[in-house]
């Protein structure tokens, strides 16, 4: 082992107990300690699944880059494994970055990465060059292939950036061949997608370039994904720099669902492009298939342009989403939290009332909980309808309806962050006769909301004191009929 990674071994396993199961969400994942950022090889291996995530245990901010690890038997709870990957090569001395795993046909685990070498110009620039590597192991210890980098620069299309060409997404195509989409910046200095193709993988070859941003959804791509889901093939990108459009995207770091068809010969055909969370952290999403053949979506829920620290005296920063099962309805992408979360559920309240003046109801509150609120108007129509979760005396997160627009609202102002960044979102909802279904799932450190069953998501950390638990429901302008069922989360 380096001494890199066995550095990195021992200061997790010194450190890691300084933070107590309290300071951290009940059932998002956490880094073991310091610094993460994207989900990376997430993976069902040897009957369990497992989860890497960029990670820098050193500090709770980003440094070289190395692949923490965690395995699960639910994707809810899960277990530390010791750092997986640490940059310790001289085609990853500047980070391994994000990537991908599978099961190779022997039963070993890969690992997929890109490897960042820093050079040092004479001007004294930094430049960093991106390359994709494998790792192979056996769900704990993992062993850098003696080909690496197995994709280098030489082998871009032309025009393509050497510096920005990474986060490998790899698959087993039907025919045992193994392929790969990675993401790179082209010569118009937007992002592009290629794909990369092997049959052993340690030899590769360029295939194709599968998507590309011209100039229209934002500047570099990152993390992409790309596969079939209902019939549709889906691509999941995070684009940087990208510019609001409507309230469909915002400025910064987004992320995008793009619906079509692919075949080899004609390549992909767009048919709908949408983003995948209207919220404010929500970032770098990757996906498996479940065994019971579920497509399941991971991300970081965080926006890079917002890390600055909340709580100083914290020992870990960022937290993966809640994992969302995806499918596709009236070329929508569908997300809704795993089943698996189902499970932790007790205390199920049942409430049917009407709402009018702000008012919180009998044993609806709490920080760790699963609430889903059907709003219908009652002999008029309203014209907003509000919910406050983390509600304390001096806190609350807004949650707020508008019929008349159709306009989702979600807004932390008052929150409890310290911190001047993005706070509010708006999102424009399928109009329903002024009908909504919001599911809210409520974490210590997170706010996640599905509208209607999935057909939108908005996601939120949250700075708010732990004490702040209530939640109020009122409806402005005429009464509205409410459905209120709230389940407690507890492990
Ligand atoms: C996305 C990203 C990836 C990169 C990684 C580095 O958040 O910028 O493109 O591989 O983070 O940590």
């Amino acid at each position: 082992m380096s001494t890199e990674l066995d550095d990195a071994r021992r200061f997790e396993e010194k450190y890691s107990s300084l933070i107590s199961n309290e300071e951290r969400p009940l059932f998002h994942l956490t880094p073991y300690i310091g610094w993460m950022n994207d989900p990376n090889g997430f993976s069902y291996y040897q009957g369990q699944y497992h989860m890497f995530y960029q990670y820098y245990p050193y500090d709770v901010h980003s440094g070289p880059m190395h692949w923490g690890h965690a395995v699960s038997d639910d994707m809810i709870k899960w277990k530390y494994l010791p750092c997986a990957l640490a940059p310790d090569e001289s085609f990853d001395k500047g980070g391994c970055f994000s990537g991908s795993a599978l099961t190779a046909p022997d039963g070993k685990h890969v690992l997929m990465y890109t490897g960042v070498n820093t050079i040092v110009e004479d001007d004294g620039k930094r430049l960093f060059i991106q390359k994709q590597c494998i790792a192979i192991g056996d769900g704990l210890n993992y062993e850098k292939s003696e080909q690496n980098p197995v994709i280098d620069s030489s082998m871009l299309p032309e025009g393509g950036s050497i510096y920005d060409f990474r986060d490998p997404k790899i698959w087993q195509e039907k025919d045992g061949t193994y392929a790969c989409v990675v993401a790179n910046r082209a010569e118009d200095g937007c992002g592009q997608l290629l794909i990369y193709r092997s049959d052993d993988l340690k030899s590769w070859h360029f295939d194709c370039v599968l998507e590309r941003s011209y100039g229209e959804y934002g500047k570099m791509w990152e993390c992409p994904d790309f596969f079939e889901l209902d019939g549709k093939q889906i691509i999941l990108v995070s684009p940087q720099d990208m510019n609001q459009s409507g309230l469909e995207f915002h400025n910064g770091n987004g992320t995008m669902c793009i619906i079509g068809t692919y075949d080899k010969v004609n390549g992909f055909n767009r048919e709908d492009v949408q983003a995948i969370d209207y919220g404010l952290d929500f970032y770098a999403t990757q996906t498996i298939m479940t065994p019971d053949g579920r497509r399941v979506m991971s991300a970081w829920m965080q926006n890079w342009d917002a890390i600055s620290i909340e709580n100083p005296d914290q020992r870990w920063f960022g937290q993966l989403c809640m994992p969302r099962e995806l499918s596709i309805r009236e070329n929508r992408l569908i997300q809704n939290p795993v089943r698996e979360i189902e499970a932790y559920r007790s205390k199920h309240i049942h409430q049917k009332t009407v709402i009018e003046s702000e008012t919180s109801l009998p044993e609806v509150y709490g920080r760790t909980i699963d609430l889903t609120v059907d709003i219908s108007p009652s002999s008029e129509l309203y014209e907003q309808f509000k919910i406050k979760v983390a509600n304390g005396s001096r806190n609350y997160t807004l949650i707020s309806f508008k019929p008349k627009t159709s306009i989702l609202h979600l807004n932390r102002n008052n929150s409890g962050s310290c911190r001047d960044f993005a706070h509010d979102r708006k999102c424009l909802v399928r109009p329903r006769d002024g009908k909504i279904k919001l599911r809210v799932l409520i974490d210590r450190f997170s706010v996640e909301i599905f509208v209607n069953d999935g057909e939108q998501a908005l996601t939120a950390t949250l700075a708010t004191p732990l004490s702040a638990v209530g939640v109020t429901f009122e409806s402005v302008g005429a009464p509205a009929n409410v459905e209120v069922d709230k389940y407690s989360l507890d492990f």
